[in-house]
């Protein structure tokens, strides 16, 4: 799957841009500040319905005026799609493929499959156990269509059963009947969640190893551990187990909202002993890894969206992940950088059609 070509008005600070697209290697060249991630940000728009930095999408309008639209024009397994968003200040957004608008939104995710990798997966390292669950399930939503729809009921059981431990504790009262009902949701749902969660740590686990030993050149083992209440016993015993403690705390303290994932170089966390280029490198890795689980789960090679690559990682590094994302397995890739020598020097050696863009405070042109 590419995209072919992109339009974008009003986009952040993308007054207006018509970009035609090489099937397989962009770069956007520009100072900083130029608008290069806000034109990724663009493609991963029409990817996801919404921005990779906020989910507040009012701020994606252009500061002085009232609207923006994207179209992507997309080739996929033989057929065009044409990908349409407009969002109006104060108004709820549209989304359309091919002239015809989406009713639920949720619909258009999977379709379009796209890895972004951007200075700011550092989070996964360095933030909280939410970041790292945000990443798997991420990833496991866009090619599980009943994942997010759990999710979205396993949380507001999560919700009702805290608010009701609130109401026990307030009124000095207890009802353990009443708690059953949202006991049992959470068990449903939790327990698929758990599964699916389970599943994917396991097949990325090999594949991410791959990556960091190929980008490294090195020995270093890489390390991934899924932590989950849910491994102790089944969810229903879990939750039981804990209940005098879900009392006295007022809220559930066990359950798959409680997952993380235990991020290792060698035998040590990453977060305390890695160098900002072994994280960098870490995360690349795990961004690829998950690249290629997409890819085997869709059937589609995912657009590759690959945000400030040259920072802090010595160009070593970064010929071989240009090497690598330039292969065979690989299919339509997006980078971004502030001086173009690093690139050509790389680029040159590769034997992969391209296009260099120049961005200049908003505006978008082809150099090469
Ligand atoms: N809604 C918006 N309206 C106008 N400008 C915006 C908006 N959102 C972000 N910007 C501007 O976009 C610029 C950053 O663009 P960005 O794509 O991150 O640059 P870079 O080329 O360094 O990746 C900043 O100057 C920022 O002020
Ligand atoms: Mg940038």
């Amino acid at each position: 799957m590419y995209i072919e070509e992109i339009s974008i008005v009003n986009y952040k600070n993308i007054a207006e841009a018509n970009i035609t697209f090489s099937s397989r290697l962009n770069c956007f060249i520009g100072k900083n500040g130029a608008g290069k991630t806000n034109i990724l940000d663009a493609i991963y728009y029409l990817s996801f319905c919404k921005s990779f930095f906020t989910v507040n999408d009012q701020l994606n309008i252009n500061h002085d005026e009232s609207y923006f639209i994207l179209n992507g024009l997309y080739q996929r397994s033989d057929s065009l799609e044409t990908i349409s968003c407009g969002l109006q200040k104060g108004q709820k957004k549209q989304f359309k493929r091919n002239s015809k608008v989406y009713k639920k939104l949720q619909d258009h995710i999977g379709l379009l499959p796209l890895v972004m990798i951007s200075p700011s997966d550092v989070e996964l390292i360095l933030g909280g156990s939410d970041e790292r669950r945000k990443f798997m399930d991420g990833v496991i939503s866009q090619y599980n269509q009943n994942y997010l729809d759990d999710l979205l009921k396993y949380n507001r059981a999560l919700m009702q059963r805290n608010n009701l431990l609130k109401h026990f504790a307030a009124d000095r009262y207890f009802d353990e009947e009443l708690l059953g009902i949202w006991d049992n949701q959470l068990v449903e749902y939790g327990t698929r969640i758990h599964e699916q969660r389970t599943e994917f740590v396991r097949k990325l686990i090999p594949v991410f190893q791959k990556y960091y030993t190929f980008i490294s050149k090195g020995s270093e083992e890489v390390g991934l551990v899924h932590q989950s209440d849910l491994y102790e016993s089944d969810f229903a015993q879990i939750l039981k187990n804990a209940l005098a403690k879900d009392r006295a705390a007022q809220y559930t303290t066990v359950g798959i909202h409680k997952d993380d994932l235990v991020l290792n170089l060698g035998d040590y966390p990453i977060r305390k002993l890695g160098s900002q280029g072994q994280k960098k490198t870490y995360l690349v890795a795990l961004k690829l890894a998950q690249f290629d689980f997409i890819k085997e789960i869709s059937q589609i090679k995912p657009v590759l969206l690959l945000d400030d690559i040259f920072d802090k990682l010595d160009s070593h590094r970064v010929e071989q992940i240009v090497a690598t994302v330039a292969g065979e397995q690989f299919g339509q890739i997006f980078i971004t950088d502030t001086d173009r020598s690093h690139l050509d020097s790389i680029i040159q050696k590769l034997d992969t059609d391209f296009r260099i863009f120049r961005v200049e405070t908003g505006k978008v042109g082809l150099e090469k």
